[in-house]
């Protein structure tokens, strides 16, 4: 399935937010102003055909490393490549060629789909924008990915309130698909929907992945969600990814304590054999995060060198993590 070169390659990805009161950006030096760290060097790569999941509490910086992904957000620093190619931000625009050739599902079905456009149009507005089609063409593309996503053709004229939130999801699946794309990041793509209603995106979206070759990231904060896409998975923390493995691997033997912590709090996941720890303590403030490692504060191994040193990444059996307990044992 997955070979070669990484369709995705992520290396030294960073954003900080100015987070500085308005009115005093004008007097304060750039010295003096707040920075909010979201995302801190953050490297990862995902081959053809795999599922990368991104997985971590809200605020961890998941829907920031999506959106620089997709060209919605610029990075302060870091590359991104895909397929081999650097994507520039220099121009604000990234090569029209390349972007329809990635797309994104967002977690509101409800709030990417325009209200007052007409689910034809909606799904036709990339191939028209990328001239994958032109005349009646395009509408006999739109009424085909209805059906594609299991809904009816004759939907084609209805609009978005007419529609279910699953259904929705399905129009925005459809409507991601329309560029014919290779990749797609899906960030949160079923955590606004009830949980019988999740399975059947998640469901799609596997046979979809399968139909076409598709490409996924896919960002969620809930683990039993990951389990059942991801062949590999990359786990934040304030910013950072503390642990990267195959998945197997991850729900299995997670070596940093924060992957553990989050296994442990889905009761269905929580590791047998082992003593459940819940969930403790709050994610710190990301204007002043904790020194060292960011997550000592909650961390039920903590070490000395933990309050002062930033951990490097430390080779693991399918991955790295970053944390001092693995220099040390
Ligand atoms: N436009 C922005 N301006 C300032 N801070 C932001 C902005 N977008 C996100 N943040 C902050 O960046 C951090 C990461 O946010 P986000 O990427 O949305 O996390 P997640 O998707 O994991 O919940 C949070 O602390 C959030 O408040
Ligand atoms: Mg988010």
């Amino acid at each position: 399935m997955a070979d070669g070169a990484p369709l995705l390659d992520v290396s030294g990805l960073t954003r900080y937010f100015d987070v500085s009161k308005p009115w005093l950006n004008r007097v304060l030096e750039r010295e003096q102003r707040q920075f909010l760290t979201a995302v801190a060097d953050a490297s990862f790569s995902i081959k053809r055909g795999e599922t990368f999941a991104l997985v971590g509490e809200s605020g961890s910086g998941k829907s920031t490393i999506a959106k620089m992904i997709v060209g919605l957000l610029t990075p302060s620093a870091g590359e991104i490549r895909f397929d081999g190619q650097p994507l520039r931000f220099d121009q604000g625009r990234i090569s029209r060629t390349l972007r329809r050739r990635f797309q994104m599902i967002f977690q509101d079905p409800f709030a990417s789909l325009n209200p007052r456009w007409r689910v034809g149009d909606i799904i036709a507005e990339p191939i028209r924008t990328f001239g994958l089609a032109s005349g009646p063409a395009v509408t006999a593309e739109a009424r085909r990915l209805l059906d594609v996503v299991g809904l009816s053709a004759t939907d084609i004229n209805k609009f978005p309130h007419e529609f279910s939130g699953g259904q929705r999801q399905r129009i925005a699946i459809a409507r991601a698909l329309s560029s014919k794309p290779e990749f797609i990041v899906c960030d949160e793509p079923t955590s606004a929907l009830d949980v019988s209603v999740q399975a059947q995106i998640l469901n799609l979206m596997r046979d979809l992945q399968d139909e076409f070759g598709l490409t996924y990231l896919l960002i969620s904060h809930d683990l039993s969600v990951v389990r059942h896409m991801a062949n590999r998975i990359g786990v934040l923390y304030l910013g950072r990814l503390v642990e990267q493995a195959d998945a197997k691997r991850l729900f299995t033997d997670p070596q940093h304590p924060y992957s553990r912590m989050l296994l442990d709090a889905v009761p269905d996941l929580a590791l047998s054999g082992r003593r459940r720890q819940p969930v403790t303590g709050e994610i710190p403030n990301p204007i002043d995060p904790p020194p060292g490692c960011a997550f000592h504060p909650r961390c039920p191994h903590v070490m000395e060198v933990c309050r002062r040193e930033l951990p490097a990444p430390r080779e693991t059996a399918t991955g790295a993590a970053a944390c001092h307990l693995l220099t040390t044992a």
